[in-house]
């Protein structure tokens, strides 16, 4: 019997700008994960902790059955799926299972994968969810560090001053794929204004990567609020996003942004220690649930 784990993700900065060659920042959320037990049966059996929905079952089974053909191997196993991660939610749940499946293949059939190989791998297998990814999700669960990630490169981050972080979720479920046809549809209808906003996601990520190692927080949830603004412009935000990163602003949070696909999902509230049960309580009547970490 073997078992593999992978965590969960949030994008701090650069969403929907790294499908198009920009560059973006995404850390790891060590406290969530996804958990692959494996073990020798007569057949392919696969079985969940949680109650999923059809097309998720069947896109869970597509995927085994990929990375089945792709790693030469055997089906003669019993396949246990376990998670903390909340489908559909912008914390990298899909990414999370690709990884811990591909994770656990590799032990339980000795097939030595390395990191890289296994991100490669995860990359293909997160096209079978999204189509057109970026990478920048298989890329932050395969390293489980902070990345700078441009696509096909990623620079590991050096995190000077953790981070204390709210992740907020509205209830709302997203499909990313959606919202990122959507982006695709109105880019390709004004390609000029796109670019630009795109190109000016670009230099804030760039920015936030500086702020990142030499800690400065201020000016981070500066860029965090300039990211959300040019977010609603391309009209991935909801007036309940805006409304949640307004009165975050208003009770001292550094920054706060959607995070993710958005059009649902979660938003980030950038926070110092003392004022983190203050934020958490003022944005309890507008969510669904929210989770404090620190990212190091
Ligand atoms: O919703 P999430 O957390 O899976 O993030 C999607 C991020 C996008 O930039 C919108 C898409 C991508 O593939 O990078």
């Amino acid at each position: 019997m073997t078992t593999a784990k992978a965590c969960g993700k949030i994008i701090l900065f650069g969403e929907h700008a790294v499908v198009y060659g920009k560059s973006g920042i995404a850390v790891p959320i060590k406290d969530l994960s996804t958990q692959v037990l494996v073990e020798p049966f007569c057949l392919l059996s696969v079985s969940y902790d949680r109650i999923l929905e059809e097309d998720q079952k069947l896109k869970t089974e597509n995927l085994i059955e990929f990375l089945l053909k792709k790693l030469k191997i055997k089906s003669n196993i019993k396949i246990n799926i376990s998670s903390t991660i909340p489908i559909s939610s912008g914390l990298g749940s899909s990414a999370s299972l690709c990884v811990a499946l591909i994770r656990a293949f590799s032990n339980y059939f000795v097939l030595n994968l390395k990191i890289e190989k296994v991100n490669e791998i995860a990359f293909e297998c997160e096209k079978i969810f999204h189509g057109t990814p970026s990478g920048i999700d298989n890329t932050v669960i395969s390293y489980e560090k902070p990345v700078f990630f441009t696509k096909g490169n990623k620079e590991i981050l050096n995190v000077k001053t953790p981070m204390n972080i709210i992740i907020a979720n509205i209830g709302l479920r997203i499909s990313t794929k959606e919202v990122v046809l959507g982006v695709r549809d109105r880019y390709n209808q004004n390609k000029e204004k796109y670019s630009k906003i795109f190109n000016e996601i670009n230099q804030i990520s760039i920015n936030a990567k500086i702020c990142i190692e030499n800690g400065d927080i201020k000016k981070l949830g500066k860029l965090m609020i300039l990211n959300q603004n040019l977010l609603r412009e391309i009209e991935v935000s909801l007036s309940k996003l805006d409304l949640l990163c307004e009165v975050a602003l208003a009770n001292g949070a550094y920054g706060a942004k959607l995070a993710g696909a958005g059009k649902g999902g979660n938003m980030i509230i950038l926070t110092s220690v003392e004022n983190k049960d203050n934020l958490i309580k003022s944005i309890e009547p507008l969510v669904k649930w929210s989770y404090y970490t620190i990212i190091k």
